[in-house]
């Protein structure tokens, strides 16, 4: 079980779900986020981009729409991604968006547009940075491969930069939900300046990836071979395979393959922050639309699988079967379970192989079984298996629509007249 906070920061564990936006210059470019690192343009003339940046069908409420439709519960943005170029109307560098032809304050809009909706707002904000004069860039991992003419390489000096930068997100912004530091490749250590932003901001939570230990952790692109998590996590993924930020020529995740992810890290008691990289025009790509679409009909079609659930996959994953003769071990399914009170949900995030699932070492049967995705009634026996002939009786679910909906990941509700685990 996940230790919880015991205050504020314990919404975190009903905010299941949040849309995270990586914008910036870098959708000019259309390519990466860090196509300064990744080698494909030099600095000054990615800076160059700046008088381009005019993004004349921004419509903050549009993105939230969106997110809400999906069935999100909060937004991550990117402040100051690694390029060092900020969304906001800061007084610590000229670097950002007043001075593009667009010369007006981007996160001032979408935190307008968050409160007034009520939407929680997180801020991403990168701790390396490609233009501040004061980053020891040293051709480490996400940096510059060295300091350029002028430049005056102190992380010190650099600190309270970001330091007076935080001020500014933590005091101009209304209320925030969470920050959302990324890679501190120099390994600066201060826990001082997450006390500093919790003394701004009350109840805020600050991700691992900073100065000083954080609430939770942050897996990226990466489901754990688990079945729970030990701590609060968030884990972060992309709709696109290639890029966070808005790549022309992107390729796509499967929704299905987001599907499988999510219900994976949320039956873990995770949660999942999905990432779009809007146009330079402020709009989403037309394939993130429908993605997000598509996700959320299916999340809000089970997500009560994880409303006040805890995961329960003890009770049971697997479906394997010693086989006589060859001694193998035949995996038939694999899943995982969440539970509230007496009801248990099965995630059969897996590919279901067949038409049933056997749910052992369980021998209750449920008073009813019902598929959330569409709201029909399932069969289930307890019974014994000729697999199992040495074996004991195990709950079964049979009809399972596996050829009709293989695009989908399909989510079971189990109803017992009493606690069944107790
Ligand atoms: C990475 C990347 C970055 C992205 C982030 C999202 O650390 O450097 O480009 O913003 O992950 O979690």
């Amino acid at each position: 079980m996940i230790a919880k906070f015991q205050d504020e920061r314990d919404v975190f564990f009903d905010r299941r779900f949040g849309l995270f936006v990586h914008w910036g210059l870098y959708s000019i470019s259309a390519w990466h986020e860090q196509i300064l690192w990744r080698g494909s343009m030099r600095r000054k003339d990615y800076e160059q981009l700046i008088h381009q940046f005019n993004p004349t069908k921004f419509d903050p409420y549009a993105w939230l729409d969106l997110a809400e439709k999906a069935g999100m519960q909060y937004i991550c943005f990117t402040t100051k991604h690694h390029d060092g170029f900020c969304m906001w109307d800061t007084e610590y560098t000229d670097y950002n968006v007043m001075h593009s032809p667009y010369g007006q304050d981007i996160l001032a809009r979408l935190a307008e547009a968050c409160h007034k909706r009520n939407f929680p707002l997180s801020l991403y904000y990168s701790c390396p940075d490609w233009h501040h004069p004061n980053y020891p860039n040293q051709g480490r991992h996400h940096e510059m491969f060295g300091p350029r003419a002028g430049d005056e390489p102190n992380l010190e000096k650099y600190y309270e930069f970001v330091r007076n930068q935080i001020r500014e997100l933590c005091t101009k912004y209304g209320k925030l939900y969470q920050l959302f530091w990324d890679v501190n490749v120099a390994e600066y250590q201060d826990p001082g300046l997450n006390a500093y932003i919790r003394s701004l901001q009350p109840g805020i939570l600050i991700n691992d990836r900073g100065p000083g230990p954080g609430d939770y952790s942050t897996p990226e692109r990466h489901v754990p071979d688990a079945s729970a998590f030990a701590k609060p996590t968030e884990a972060c993924q992309a709709l696109g395979r290639e890029s966070w930020g808005f790549k022309e020529d992107e390729d796509y995740y499967s929704d299905k393959f987001i599907m499988q992810s999510m219900d994976k890290i949320l039956a873990m008691g995770g949660n999942y922050l999905l990432n779009v990289g809007p146009k330079p025009d402020g709009t989403l790509a037309a394939e993130n639309i429908a993605s997000l679409e598509k996700i959320g009909t299916w999340y809000l079609s089970i997500k009560e699988a994880f409303e006040q659930t805890t995961p329960a996959s003890y009770l049971s994953q697997k479906d394997e079967i010693l086989m006589e003769g060859s001694g193998n071990r035949m995996v038939r399914d694999q899943f995982l379970l969440t539970k509230r009170d007496n009801v248990v949900y099965v995630h059969l995030y897996n590919n279901p192989q067949s038409t049933a699932i056997v749910l052992k070492p369980s021998a209750t049967l449920p008073t009813k079984v019902t598929l959330l995705n569409t709201n029909q009634e399932l069969e289930a026996r307890v019974d014994l298996i000729p697999w199992h002939w040495k074996d004991k009786p195990y709950l079964r679910i049979r009809n399972l629509p596996v050829n009709e909906m293989h695009d989908t990941v399909m989510v079971l509700k189990l109803e017992f007249d009493e606690s069944i685990n107790e």
